[in-house]
């Protein structure tokens, strides 16, 4: 089956700058919050912005499936659907729910293989679009994008999350973050996955990792850091589960390994220079 990716994008990036609208109007007014987890929130313009974006990709693509956050699978079903569409409605609720203006909407489309095809990510407060389109390159509002050409951890700015049960599961990433602390420059939370990949393909961070995030997560961002050159990997340093965001280290390229060996050896692994 054949589908025209620029056209396709073009539907998405419609949708993903109609969503951020809703969203920046939302945070203007007090914010109904709900839990799905002690510390895991969602609000009404989640599920509000959700809609739109569903119900937009439904019009559009009725034979493809939707995959979105808050409402789990929509369209057509998933087995006979040969593409199907990732929606995270709104990257970053903790800091939406907080009045911390940074969070985004990701949208991306996978084929049969579960692999990208495209994806958007727009941040409405800053009014940046990252876009990519497999084998056509990453764009930030219509510019080419590029990984950063820094070569050693020790200059690197990096960025991770945590998971949602880090109190109660002790594999949380806290003392992976600590290791990383004690050997780059800078180690950022901004809290929006998406915008965290998005930003190492602007090159304004060197690498991210984190663990247990789910597709809608990191499917657009991957595409944006693979097309903008950058390497992404799971923390073996294999493709495997990386679109899925069992585990997912995504980098310049040049400062990969380093990533994965403070990953897996911790506080084992070399620390630069001398203090
Ligand atoms: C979360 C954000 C956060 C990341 C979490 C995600 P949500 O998404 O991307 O940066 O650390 O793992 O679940 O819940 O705000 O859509
Ligand atoms: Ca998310
Ligand atoms: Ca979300």
């Amino acid at each position: 089956m054949t589908l025209d990716l620029n056209a396709a994008l073009a539907v998405a990036d419609d949708l993903a700058h109609r969503a951020g609208a809703l969203l920046l109007e939302a945070l203007q007014h007090p914010r109904h919050i709900s839990f799905k987890g002690a510390i895991n929130l969602v609000t009404e313009t989640d599920r509000q912005s959700e809609a739109l974006i569903v119900g937009g990709l439904c019009e559009a693509f009725p034979d493809h499936h939707i995959v979105g956050e808050e409402g789990g699978g929509a369209g057509a079903p998933r087995e006979s659907a040969s593409f199907r569409w990732y929606v995270d409605p709104l990257d970053g609720t903790t800091n939406f729910a907080h009045g911390i203006p940074i969070f985004s909407v990701s949208i991306a489309l996978a084929g049969p293989d579960d692999q990208p095809l495209l994806g958007v990510v727009y941040d409405p407060t800053r009014n940046e679009c990252f876009r990519a389109v497999r084998g056509q390159g990453a764009t930030l509002n219509g510019q080419p994008l590029h990984v950063s050409d820094i070569s050693d951890l020790s200059q690197a700015a990096l960025v991770t999350g945590f998971p949602y049960d880090r109190w109660t599961n002790p594999d949380n990433n806290i003392d992976t973050f600590v290791s990383f602390l004690m050997r780059a420059q800078a180690v950022g939370r901004m809290g929006s996955a998406a915008l965290n990949l998005c930003y190492v393909a602007a090159g304004r961070f060197d690498a991210y990792w984190e663990r247990r995030i789910n597709p809608w997560d990191v499917m657009a961002g991957l595409l944006c850091v693979q097309e903008a050159g950058g390497r992404i990997s799971n923390f073996q340093g294999q493709p495997d589960g990386v679109f899925q965001g069992r585990e997912v280290v995504a980098s310049n390229g040049l400062i990969h390994k380093q990533m994965l060996s403070v990953i897996v050896r911790g506080d084992a692994a070399p620390r630069p220079g001398k203090f």
